[in-house]
């Protein structure tokens, strides 16, 4: 009965067709990836334009898609991000792969969704170093973007509210399903191999999955980084202490995803991690006291590495040239 009334009252969003992929798959602790049921496609192609537009940056040069690259797993690969002019970020990029699934957004959790999230870079002067404004006023002098937004949300003036909306819709797309261990959750008992299931029963025996659980393996919780020994991190972060003040969740950090890791390295909020089985081995000794020999290691990363699923695909943007009236781009002030 209550298995049937939690659908009811999600009828409206996609979370119906994930809540009943979890009765389904009610036994495992992780659950397949479910592709967004309704999407805005007007709002998706325009976001995408977005979230591939330099011109949203201060120096012309930086797009969410040079931090956040969807050729490489939705991250740049780099311990911390490089903003604008050539300044190091104090944190690892998360991926924006399969983020609509984040109970909030950041290592911390600062901003509550996509939407709240995507106005943050353009203005940080770490990142983009732009201005809402300044954006705006871009937008505003390239025709076609003009005549897009008109179209997609019928108003005769571009906001940074529909900026954001856009961006936060096409953020929505980028899951990615059918990975050879969703394969596996939803039948195909050859979809993996001996050890790689080996390395999930180990994942699970282990107690992993009490913090990495869900569709996304994790983005479910905030948790403690370093619980059974003290985590030495090479960056200021704090954590979710900084959002809620309280000590008690100093050096919690959002339970990262795992679906897609062995695309996302480095690992951990400081990046510190440069492989998975360095980071197998330090979550295994700092959050459950157990140390795992060369080859349950290996099993656990081979696990892993099943996560990975069919990458958003879509023909590369192309973005409306700038106008006469455009303000140019200053990369080097
Ligand atoms: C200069 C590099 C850089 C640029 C440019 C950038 N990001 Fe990020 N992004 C980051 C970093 C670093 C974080 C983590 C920051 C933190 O948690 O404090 C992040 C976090 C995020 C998250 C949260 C993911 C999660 O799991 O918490 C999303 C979503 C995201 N960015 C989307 C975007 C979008 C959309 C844009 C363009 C408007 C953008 N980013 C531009 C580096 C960048
Ligand atoms: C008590 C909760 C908890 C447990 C148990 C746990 N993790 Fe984690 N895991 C986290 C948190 C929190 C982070 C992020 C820590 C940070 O960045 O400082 C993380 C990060 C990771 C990362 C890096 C992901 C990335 O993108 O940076 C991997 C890989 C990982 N965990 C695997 C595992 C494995 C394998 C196990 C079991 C041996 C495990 N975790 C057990 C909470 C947990």
């Amino acid at each position: 009965m209550r298995f049937r009334l939690v659908p009811i009252a999600l009828a409206a969003s996609a979370s119906l067709v994930i809540a009943q992929a979890a009765v389904a798959q009610v036994q495992e602790p992780i659950q397949p990836i479910i592709p967004p049921q309704q999407v805005n496609l007007g709002q998706v192609e325009l976001g995408k334009k977005l979230f591939f537009d330099p011109r949203l940056s201060k120096s012309g040069f930086i797009s969410c898609n040079s931090c956040h690259n969807l050729s490489m797993g939705g991250t740049d690969n780099i311990k911390t991000s490089i903003g604008d002019k050539w300044q190091q970020g104090p944190v690892n990029a998360p991926t924006v792969l399969n983020s609509s699934l984040n109970l909030a957004q950041f290592w911390d959790g600062r901003a509550a969704d996509l939407k709240a999230q995507a106005g943050g870079p353009i203005a940080n002067p770490g990142e983009m170093a732009f201005s809402h404004t300044l954006a705006i006023g871009i937008l505003e002098s390239i025709p076609a973007y003009v005549r897009e937004f008109k179209q997609v949300f019928g108003k005769d003036k571009i906001d940074i509210d529909q900026v954001t909306l856009a961006i936060a819709e096409f953020e929505k797309t980028l899951v990615t399903p059918n990975s050879r261990f969703d394969q596996w959750l939803l039948g195909r008992k050859d979809a993996i191999s001996a050890d790689e299931r080996a390395g999930y029963e180990l994942f699970k025996t282990s107690g992993c999955v009490a913090c990495h659980n869900g569709p996304a393996v994790g983005g479910n919780s905030y948790q403690k980084m370093g619980i059974v020994q003290p985590y030495k991190a090479s960056s200021p972060a704090e954590g979710r202490s900084a959002v809620t003040g309280k000590e008690i969740d100093r050096f919690s950090f959002k339970v990262p995803t795992l679906r897609n890791v062995e695309m996302t390295y480095p690992y951990f909020h400081d990046g510190a991690a440069d492989t998975l089985t360095q980071a197998v081995d330090v979550m295994g000794r700092l959050q459950l006291g157990k140390t795992f020999t060369k080859d349950e290691n290996a099993k656990i990363v081979a696990f892993l590495k099943t996560l990975t699923g069919d990458q958003p695909s879509f023909m590369l943007p192309i973005l409306p040239p700038s106008s006469d009236a455009t303000p140019r781009p200053n990369p080097f002030k």
